[in-house]
């Protein structure tokens, strides 16, 4: 949720510090910190509101240190107020700490070091690490840091510098992400490799309970039993330049037109267009498992689980596997009973997500085979998984998902398709798949090309209050997944609903000030979608239709139509929800939110 990122080396930090802040921004923007150790002196700085707050106090300081640690806050525990940002300290100001996480035994241990004389100057559950750290210390900072983990429960990402210690970063880890960046005669640390990629690509990632000492000279990383451990640097695929906005006013715009970019890199090396089959190397390990299979459970949280929506479709439509899919936060608490070999398939942008990491764990436990669809490559999820697939769609910074969402449906689809090819689909089908499938770059462009009329669209509806979007099987997560776009970024009310429910509910809401949203592509289910759409057009009911080129009886009896290429019809969600993300956009914009950053929402959830 909070981001953080740290420096040891030769350079001044601050810069860095903020820079590293900057792209990291996404995951937290209610208050911000840094702290720069100069010698035995450390600067420290904090602010409400965004990273330009903090970088407009601090821009005229002549900071020297070399040594520092930053963070950019979505507040958990007590309201984003300077005293509540992080850096936070003990009550000598030795200790400059910050933290990503929960510590969910705080009330316990703040009532026990009050009772001791200890003084509390925030409202944070972070404060009592600063302070057992300070108590702890006994001239060895990675010590401090390791006794205090043995007294805390909770989640932690965390780092830390003591003003007796120049020249050292202590970080720690459990449950929250730590990446330790490696360069020459400088160190980096960050909850996100986004914030270092422009220094290094050489990245150790920390296990959970590890901690690690870095100097300018090296890390050492060790357990919090403090067993010393030894592992090999990976190398990060991401290119500076895409953490950039090379132009577009918005990251979500420019995520949304890398999209036909984004389905080039899911299928890359991926298809064998002559046999009909994909090739998906990291699912190896359990493919003689899986293609036995006939249960699986996809996991997710927010857009993800929309994409696993469309998948149980596409599943069920390639394959003889019984699909069910949950909603992470859901499933974790459920008595989970499973037939033998179920597969439990995680989607997960981050591979973060707290619910998801705890849902897999406790499938794990009941026996069940875990895979991943992840995008952040040597995140927790992909690690604690048996096999999976990445999404290799280089960093999402908007914080409402568009491309990876583009990714995971892309990838669902390849793997239904092999596992399809296996059990019952034709060499034809699988090749009939593949080149659908190799078309969508350039259909997706087609629809990219109406961005334009799409936005009169949204100057024509924008001011509305409530929406309402429909679609009937492939259709209706697309609906979900375009009521939630609407809703997260523009504020505006919209409900995602299965056409065929209207009658049970909805419509009792249609009226000429409601608009709908109608998924209606030339699929199976498009003649029932047409009765639909004339239940809400004889209520006076305003209706976009999002419809397959040349569909020239929705044309009668929509308002507005956004048109999409004819692909297969488990093709169809692909191209029916860049329209929306486009008409959130546009009513967002309109309605000038900030866009990259919704209020009160975080990137990566990894809380519960
Ligand atoms: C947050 C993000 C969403 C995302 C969801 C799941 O709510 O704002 O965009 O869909 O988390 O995240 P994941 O990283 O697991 O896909």
């Amino acid at each position: 949720m909070c981001g953080i990122v740290c420096y040891v080396g030769k350079k001044k930090a601050k810069p860095i510090l903020l820079e590293g802040l900057k792209r990291l921004e996404y995951r937290g923007y209610d208050s911000a910190g840094l702290a720069v150790q100069d010698g035995n002196h450390i600067h420290c700085f904090r602010t409400t509101g965004k990273i330009i707050e903090l970088e407009k106090k601090i821009n005229d300081l002549d900071i020297c240190g070399t040594t520092g640690i930053a963070h950019t806050r979505w507040a958990t525990h007590g309201e984003p107020s300077e005293a509540n940002a992080h850096p936070q300290m003990d009550q000598d100001e030795n200790i400059f700490l910050i933290h990503n996480g929960i510590i969910e035994n705080y009330h316990t241990l703040k009532k026990r070091l009050e009772k001791s004389g200890t003084v509390f100057r925030s409202e944070t559950d972070t404060e009592v690490l600063a302070h057992l750290i300070a108590l702890n210390f006994d001239g060895n900072l990675d010590e401090a840091v390791r006794k205090t983990m043995a007294q805390v429960e909770g989640t932690f990402g965390l780092a830390v510098i003591h003003r007796h210690k120049p020249g050292e970063v202590v970080v720690a880890r459990r449950g929250s992400p730590l990446i330790i960046g490696i360069g020459k005669d400088e160190n980096f640390a960050a909850s996100d490799v986004a914030a270092m990629v422009r220094y290094t690509n050489k990245v150790i990632h920390l296990n959970d309970n590890e901690l690690a000492s870095l100097s300018d000279e090296g890390i050492t990383i060790s357990t919090a039993q403090a067993k010393t451990v030894e592992r090999a640097t990976e190398t990060v695929e991401w290119q500076p330049e895409d953490a950039e906005l090379n132009g577009f006013p918005h990251f979500m715009l420019k995520e949304i037109f890398e999209q036909p970019e984004t389905i080039r890199n899911a299928i890359r090396g991926r298809l064998e267009p002559g046999e009909g089959v994909p090739k998906l190397g990291g699912i190896m390990p359990v493919w003689e498992k899986l293609k036995e299979c006939r249960h699986v459970v996809i996991v997710a949280c927010g857009t993800s689980y929309y994409a696993g929506c469309v998948g149980r479709y596409t599943f069920e439509k390639l394959t003889e596997i019984g699909v069910e899919v949950e909603l992470a936060s859901e499933f974790r608490y459920r008595k989970l009973n499973f037939p033998p070999n179920t597969f439990i398939i995680a989607i997960s942008q981050s591979g973060e997500t707290a619910d998801t990491l705890a849902a897999i764990r406790e499938a794990k436990r009941k026996g069940a085979h875990l895979m991943g669809i992840v995008n952040v490559v040597g995140s927790s999820i992909s690690r604690e998984t048996e096999a999976g697939i990445y999404c290799h769609a280089g960093p999402e910074i908007g914080v409402a998902s568009t491309k990876i969402f583009i990714s995971q449906l892309t990838i669902l689809t390849l793997l239904a398709l092999l596992l399809g090819r296996h059990q019952k689909l034709s060499l034809t089908e699988g090749v009939e798949a593949i080149k659908a499938l190799s078309a969508l770059p350039d259909q997706l462009k087609r629809v990219l090309a109406q961005d334009n009329y799409i936005q009169a669209v949204a100057e024509k509806y924008y001011r509305w209050n409530n929406w309402l979007f429909l679609g009937r099987k492939y259709g209706y997560p697309i609906a979900m997944e375009g009521a939630l776009k609407l809703k997260e970024i523009s504020y505006i009310h919209a409900e995602g609903y299965a056409a065929g429910e209207m009658k049970h509910g909805p419509i009792a809401l249609i009226n000429p000030e409601m608009p709908t949203v109608a998924i209606v592509p030339k699929d199976s289910m498009h003649e029932k979608m047409l009765n639909n759409i004339h239940e809400i057009k004889s209520r006076r009911g305003p209706v976009i239709a999002i419809a397959t080129e040349g569909d020239e009886k929705i044309k009668e009896m929509a308002d507005d139509v956004i048109e999409i290429p004819q692909t297969l019809d488990y093709l169809y969600p692909i191209l029916c929800v860049v329209p929306c993300q486009l008409l959130a956009y546009h009513c967002a914009r309109f309605l000038n939110r900030e866009i990259d950053k919704p209020r009160n929402l975080a990137k990566s959830v990894t809380v519960e």
